[in-house]
């Protein structure tokens, strides 16, 4: 199983992106290969119809490539004015053009906030952007992370050993949906 994660979050003290490393090791146990595609890193230019006119650039098409060649995504996302992060939303903007780089896809969505609703209404809104991408998400499990500064314990893993058990059922299940549906 191939994988690629994409966290929405840039900041360097992310909690998505801690949610992220824990979900990066439930694949791994589960024997995928993971590759994480840093949008810090990556740095894709803000989506404009002049840009991909004037031909889409190297690095947006390395990464649309990576996501092809992968079989589930990993998406986790802050939730910013109960949407996604505008990072994420550009990022999908460009998985759109140039031949839909999502077709297909099974991805499994999670995130962590701040506050009580650990990301429900921007998760909600990423399953209706996905939707418009032909991707394939679980409805359940939903992996809703509350109270960020609670959430995690200094080594990195949960408080709350079943935020745990819900990753491990939301991956397992989305890589079961991924073998049925090829
Ligand atoms: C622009 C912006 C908008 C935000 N909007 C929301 C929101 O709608 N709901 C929410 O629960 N938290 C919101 N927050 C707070 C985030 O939950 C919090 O900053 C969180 O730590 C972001 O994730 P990160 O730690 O992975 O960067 C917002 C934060 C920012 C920067």
């Amino acid at each position: 199983m191939q994988v690629t994660t994409i966290c929405g979050s840039l900041r360097t003290n992310s909690f998505n992106r801690k949610l992220l490393k824990l979900a990066t090791k439930v694949a791994e146990n589960l024997d995928a290969q993971v590759e994480d595609l840093d949008l810090k890193k990556i740095n894709l230019p803000l989506y404009d119809q002049d840009i991909e006119d004037a031909g889409i650039p190297a690095n947006v098409l390395d990464f649309k490539k990576r996501v092809e060649q992968s079989d589930v995504l990993i998406i986790v996302s802050p939730e910013y004015n109960y949407s996604i992060s505008g990072n994420l939303q550009n990022a999908i903007d460009w998985l759109s053009r140039g031949g839909n780089s999502l077709n297909n896809k099974t991805v499994a969505i999670m995130g962590v906030s701040a506050g009580p609703f650990g990301t429900v209404r921007g998760q909600n809104h990423l399953r209706q952007v996905l939707s418009a991408l032909n991707v394939q998400i679980l409805t359940q499990p939903q992996m809703l992370v509350r109270f960020a500064a609670q959430a995690f314990n200094e080594d990195g893993s949960f408080t709350d050993p079943k935020s745990q058990e819900v990753l491990e059922k939301l991956i397992k299940n989305t890589f079961e949906l991924h073998n049925k549906l090829k």
